[in-house]
């Protein structure tokens, strides 16, 4: 079941500058704020919460890795809508049952919380990430 947006995620270059930005944006202190490297996915990531939902800034590792490329690309910017999906692996067969395409298998993101990311061009070229709420260890 998909009844929530988890966190919406914007590419950025410089991370500690943009958590000052949306700590004070958001009038939060900066020890509500979850920081997790990524090495498998080359981002360092910033988790803000926002009552149930959370702001997720993406600071590239290296620069070869997926946020790298969307910041060359693109520039600085929205990157991802992530849903909470119950029950992950049975929302992402639904989903490519309608047509979505899933960018490989569900695996472990930021977290150690379960992830996958459907392919933008079925959803108005938005990439949406599904997200277990619970982290699995
Ligand atoms: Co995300």
């Amino acid at each position: 079941m998909i009844n929530r947006i988890d966190h919406i995620a914007i590419a950025v270059s410089d991370l500690d500058s943009a958590i000052d930005t949306f700590i004070n944006l958001l009038g939060c202190d900066r020890s509500a704020v979850a920081i997790h490297e990524v090495p498998s996915e080359k981002v360092r990531a910033a988790f803000i919460p926002v009552g149930q939902t959370k702001i997720e800034l993406l600071e590239p590792l290296g620069d070869d890795g997926p946020i790298a490329k969307f910041l060359s690309r693109s520039g600085e910017g929205m990157h991802h809508i992530a849903l909470a999906a119950d029950g992950i692996e049975n929302e992402t067969e639904r989903v490519t049952s309608l047509g979505l395409t899933p960018l490989g298998k569900v695996s472990e993101g930021a977290g150690g919380k379960k992830i996958v990311f459907l392919h933008p061009r079925q959803t108005n070229r938005v990439l949406v990430e599904l997200v277990e709420p619970k982290a699995h260890h």
